[in-house]
């Protein structure tokens, strides 16, 4: 996608991000997941956005950090209570350009594949491991690719219906070099009689794709070699929480 660059999706979804993402999608799983793992932490969360996640974290006492691109998503999260209290710092979060190692570093939502590329993906990779605690681990939550969700490499799926508004996700499949281009559009009564006016908002963004195994794949590739462990969620979800932790050193 043309004049796409790391910070683009969040300055344009900002504003509607928290109400086009409520209820947030199964959140409340991947807290406890993570929470679990964190324990004292600290936590890093990559792409923190607005806090969805950060924020039911550090209320159960964990000290999270995080690192995003998009300004205007880091201000909804510090306009949010105790939102400011979470250091974030700006920047693209392939390059993990922050002090200190973390218990967990973890990447949600699928947005490890906002990096389009393998390189970038592994040089992500390669820093978050240099980030690690001993006993730490890398957590990704992705989708796992479903290619029967495409007719013809395309798909329109109404996402929710309000009494006002109807939001859609359209999305171009290129099964080739495993990307998906995809716009969510919110068409929303402009305030006159139903279907007669209407408005639309939209956050188009490009990611790449792939199966929870070449993910593993790509960390041993990349140097992060360790144990993996994918859960899948018990509601059939087609979703994968996946943790990696470093090659225990033997004591010496
Ligand atoms: C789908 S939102 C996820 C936000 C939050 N983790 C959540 O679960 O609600 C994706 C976030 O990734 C950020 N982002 C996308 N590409 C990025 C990059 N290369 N570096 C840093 N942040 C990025 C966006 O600004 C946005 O806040």
């Amino acid at each position: 996608m043309e004049g796409y660059g790391p910070e683009t999706y969040g300055e344009r979804i900002a504003d509607v991000y928290d109400d086009l993402f409520h209820p947030p999608t199964s959140s409340v799983e991947t807290v406890e997941f993570l929470a679990r793992l964190a324990a004292d932490g600290p936590m890093l969360e990559l792409a923190i956005g607005t806090g969805r996640i950060a924020l039911p974290l550090a209320a159960e006492g964990i000290e999270v950090h995080g690192i995003d691109a998009s300004d205007a998503m880091v201000a909804k999260l510090r306009a949010k209570p105790s939102g400011s209290d979470i250091p974030v710092t700006i920047g693209d979060f392939a390059d993990v350009e922050v002090e200190g190692r973390y218990r967990v570093i973890a990447i949600v939502f699928n947005t490890l594949w906002a990096l389009l590329t393998q390189e970038d993906q592994a040089r992500c990779v390669r820093n978050v491991a240099a980030h690690l605690t001993q006993d730490g681990a890398f957590v990704t939550e992705m989708y796992v690719p479903d290619p029967a969700r495409f007719d013809r490499g395309q798909r329109v799926h109404v996402r929710n219906i309000e009494s006002r508004r109807v939001v859609l996700e359209t999305s171009l499949h290129d099964p080739a070099n495993q990307r998906v281009s995809g716009q969510l559009i919110a068409l929303e009564d402009g305030g006159g009689s139903p279907c007669t006016r209407s408005s639309s908002a939209t956050s188009g963004r490009p990611s790449s794709t792939s199966w929870p195994s070449a993910l593993a794949f790509g960390c041993a590739n990349a140097g992060a070699d360790g144990n993996a462990n994918h859960s899948m969620p018990p509601d059939g979800a087609s979703r994968c929480l996946s943790r990696r932790e470093p090659e225990r050193q033997p004591d010496t």
